[in-house]
């Protein structure tokens, strides 16, 4: 049976980079040896944390002001990591809460420094986005979750502020064309849009460092990381691996606008099934509908589990909704092709 995987993370790669990374387990490179192998510090691998700067420079269309590191400790860290660096006692974090992850930032932010919450989705269960943000007097700087994976929102124009604006762009990074020089740093987990887990990518613009009044341990000083060149110790050197052979496939396959085009076509496809159909029922506001995860419910809810495992019998993977949040969830990354969106809507259309 062809599974269809909807994980919502890790999720699906393209096959080509799964059988790239598994030959590089090998033999990387023609060196006999398995990138596993390797040493961090040696010149194959340092060309390859080059060349992924690179290509994310590329595809950012960003210049040398912002730099670009691979970390660990999941985006999670950056909930703490962000405010450890740029949050102190005299200024504040403006932080919208518009789901699961944006309430894990606001909770870290909090051991920092000031928080207010500027946008809070939470009275109609983040069925949509409080787009009307009013920043505090002396607001250090806004945050933002662009993409919120468990609720299925998005946001497809991001504010206008004249703070620096911080993306926690671990679900939606690379799914479209984006302004990013909007942002002075984004951060994502990798397992979604860029490769592997193990890895995050940090984007940060240089001339937001330095200004807090703490002392920053060295593992987790941003400044520390960009002279060592994400070197600082021993990176995640096969997760960094797959996140290029994924960047690389972006590129090949024309970029942050052919995924925009084919992620667009995926959800259109399936909210007009969902919308078609009484017995599904998509509660989110249709203007801040995610094109990378689309949440949705059976009006008849006794008819979930039949659903449910209708999917599994048919191999349809991860589409049961986040565990706070229930009914059905349909994750459609980059690497996700239209002929699985399209059986999964054959499905719901024989069902209902
Ligand atoms: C938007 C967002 N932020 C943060 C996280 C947490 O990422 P990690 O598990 O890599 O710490 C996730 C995970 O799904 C996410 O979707």
């Amino acid at each position: 049976m062809q599974l269809h995987n909807f994980n919502s993370g890790p999720a699906i790669l393209p096959k080509e980079v799964l059988d790239q990374a598994a030959a590089a387990i090998h033999n990387f490179n023609h060196t006999g040896l398995s990138i596993l192998e390797i040493g961090h510090r040696t010149s194959h691998f340092v060309e390859v944390i080059e060349e992924a700067k690179q290509i994310v420079k590329r595809l950012m269309d960003i210049g040398d002001e912002y730099e670009v590191l691979f970390l660990q400790g999941g985006a999670t860290m950056q909930f703490m990591q962000v405010p450890m660096n740029l949050l102190d006692e005299n200024g504040l974090a403006a932080i919208c809460d518009n789901g699961v992850w944006g309430n894990k930032a606001v909770k870290e932010a909090k051991l920092f420094g000031p928080v207010a919450v500027v946008s809070d989705s939470s009275d109609k269960k983040h069925t949509y986005l409080n787009k009307q943000l009013d920043l505090p007097q002396g607001t250090t700087y806004l945050h933002i979750t662009t993409n919120n994976t468990v609720e299925g929102t998005q946001w497809h124009q991001y504010p206008q502020v004249n703070v620096p604006l911080i993306g926690d762009m671990s679900s939606d990074i690379f799914c479209r064309p984006t302004d990013f020089k909007k942002f002075d740093l984004i951060y994502a987990g990798a397992q979604k849009n860029m490769g592997a887990a193990g890895v995050t990518m940090v984007v940060v613009k240089k001339s937001l460092l330095g200004k807090v009044n703490r002392k920053i341990p060295a593992i987790l000083d941003y400044q520390k990381h960009i002279e060592a060149g994400s070197l600082l110790n021993t990176p995640p050197v096969f997760s960094i691996y797959v996140s290029l052979l994924t960047l690389r496939w972006i590129e090949k396959e024309g970029g942050l606008v052919e995924m925009e085009k084919r992620n667009q076509e995926k959800a259109t496809l399936l909210y007009n099934t969902i919308d078609a159909h009484p017995l599904f029922n998509c509660p989110i506001a249709k203007e801040d509908r995610s094109i990378m995860n689309a949440v949705f419910f059976l009006n008849d809810t006794s008819k979930e589990a039949e659903f449910l495992d209708l999917c599994k019998k048919s191999g349809m993977i991860g589409v049961k909704g986040y565990r706070t949040v229930g009914g059905i969830r349909v994750s459609m990354y980059n690497a996700m092709p239209l002929s699985s969106v399209q059986i999964f809507c054959d499905l719901m259309n024989n069902f209902s």
